[in-house]
């Protein structure tokens, strides 16, 4: 996950003990909880079936919940294999994970500039809402804000 983040310089960079904090479960989940959904490459995986090494991650997306809303926080495809999908599937998933767990809807902000992502956003559902100024740094840049709302 880690390798697929700094290979893609639009995705939310965070340190590495952020990563590893996802595997670990501290306290209760009745607040708030993270969780992250892969898409392994399962043929780059058969080799190492017997090995303690890693499949290739293709794909991820991590979420955080707080009561009932939860924050897209990140979410990377490869870019070898962008536009076929994966990152339709993950955001399908994880919107059905919110669903089901009676969420009332998910916010996320994406870069002013980040058109593909934008545009990623809006066929999947989710409106723009409004724009934090200044809110990401190097470069410097607006936020945008998006939100898909359960109905
Ligand atoms: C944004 C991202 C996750 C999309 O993943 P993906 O697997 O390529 O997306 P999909 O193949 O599921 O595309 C679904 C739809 O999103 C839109 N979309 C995806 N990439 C696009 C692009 N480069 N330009 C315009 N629209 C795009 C299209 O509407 C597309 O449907 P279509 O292919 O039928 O036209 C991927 O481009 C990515 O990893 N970007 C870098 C990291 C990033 O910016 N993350 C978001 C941080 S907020």
């Amino acid at each position: 996950m880690v390798d697929l983040e700094r290979a893609s310089p639009a995705a939310a960079h965070w340190p590495r003990q952020q990563y590893e904090g996802l595997f670990v479960t501290t306290g209760s989940r009745l607040l708030s909880e993270r969780l992250a959904w892969v898409v392994e490459d399962e043929c780059a995986a058969q080799p190492h079936k017997n090995s303690s090494e890693a499949a290739s991650v293709l794909a991820f997306l991590v979420a955080h919940r707080v009561e009932a809303e939860w924050e897209l926080e990140n979410v990377v495809v490869a870019g070898a294999v962008r536009r076929r999908g994966a990152g339709t599937r993950l955001l399908n998933e994880f919107i059905a994970h919110a669903r089901a767990k009676n969420g009332s809807g998910i916010f996320l902000e994406v870069r002013e500039s980040n058109q593909s992502a934008r545009g990623f956003y809006r066929k999947m559902g989710f409106e723009e809402t409004g724009r934090r100024k200044g809110y990401y740094a190097s470069p410097a840049e607006d936020a945008i804000l998006c939100r898909l709302k359960f109905g």
